[in-house]
């Protein structure tokens, strides 16, 4: 008979050594999600024998999380900003380099009375629903063209009863500002006081050489060209005359590219460009104003 305390330590001996790998934490997170006992319970019965389906799922996760599979995709939920997320294949793992974004984002947004947000390239929501729980009164949209990462979008605005619009198209291709057209006044914009991105910004070279996990994750989501800049471009140019006076459109990008991202948005004549570094000091978010 294997205990639940058997198992826990033996994930957490398989776990051992693993780039980027919390064995404790990650073989708690197993306990807690296939074996149903948190930790506290697990010290207080640690002789508790689970059954047999549960131990076998338990034995084949440590297996796929040995073998580089995302603990994230194992779990299928992920918490971002306070917020649960379910996420899967198909669908980019949100990263607390992320929250960064959000966090200044917010910071610009919340004093002002208008508040109609646009997030592209929007994936499992992990922004747009984090910014529409944060601004309650705002209006806020997810552009995202990936039919596989759609259900989880979808169902991320539903767990976390967050009103978000969601549009399913191409961010690079004009036609998707239609969207965004004044019902009253054809050929008009409603215009946006905000346009928020993290989108694919992976140059081809570094594809080559991802880490392990994030070869699992959907390569749509990742690739952004020869440069990886090609998003922060097309973004720019097509997007700009949405935004109100004043407005701002804000970035997520690679540890090495707020430099050529500010100065695509000072070429398309964004002014108060402002970088903001991550918790780890890297200069990860760039933001202007119009
Ligand atoms: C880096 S992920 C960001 C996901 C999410 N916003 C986040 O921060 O976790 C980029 C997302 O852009 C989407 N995407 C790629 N090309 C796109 C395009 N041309 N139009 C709209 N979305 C696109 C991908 O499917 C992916 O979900």
């Amino acid at each position: 008979m294997v205990t639940v305390q058997e198992l826990y330590r033996f994930a957490k001996g398989e776990l051992q050594g693993l780039e980027n790998v919390s064995p404790a934490f990650e073989a708690e997170c197993l306990c807690e999600d296939i074996l149903h006992i948190s930790q506290t319970q697990r010290m207080i019965s640690p002789d508790t024998v689970p059954d047999e389906g549960d131990r076998e799922r338990f034995l084949d996760a440590v297996r796929r999380r040995k073998n580089g599979y995302p603990l994230q995709y194992i779990l299928g939920k992920w918490e971002f900003c306070g917020f649960p997320f379910m996420v899967g294949e198909g669908v980019l793992i949100p990263r607390p380099d992320t929250e960064t974004l959000v966090e200044a984002v917010y910071s610009r947004m919340k004093n002002r009375c208008s508040k109609r947000i646009a997030d592209l390239c929007a994936g499992s929501g992990a922004i747009a629903v984090s910014l529409k729980k944060l601004l309650p009164k705002s209006e806020v949209f997810a552009v995202e063209l990936s039919g596989d990462a759609m259900p989880y979008l979808t169902e991320n605005c539903r767990i976390n009863e967050a009103d978000v619009k969601i549009i399913r198209g191409d961010v690079c291709d004009g036609r998707i500002l239609q969207n965004f057209s004044d019902p009253d006044s054809p050929g008009d914009f409603i215009p946006l006081d905000c346009i928020v991105s993290n989108p694919p910004y992976i140059t081809d070279r570094d594809m080559k050489t991802l880490q392990k996990e994030v070869t699992y994750e959907p390569e749509m989501a990742l690739r952004g060209g020869t440069d990886g800049l090609s998003f922060y471009r097309m973004i720019t140019l097509l997007w700009k005359d949405l935004l109100s006076d004043n407005g701002i459109m804000a970035f997520e990008c690679g540890y090495d590219q707020a430099d050529s991202v500010a100065e695509i948005m000072s070429q398309a004549g964004f002014s108060n460009i402002d970088i903001v570094c991550d918790r780890a000091g890297i200069r990860r978010a760039v933001i202007g104003m119009i």
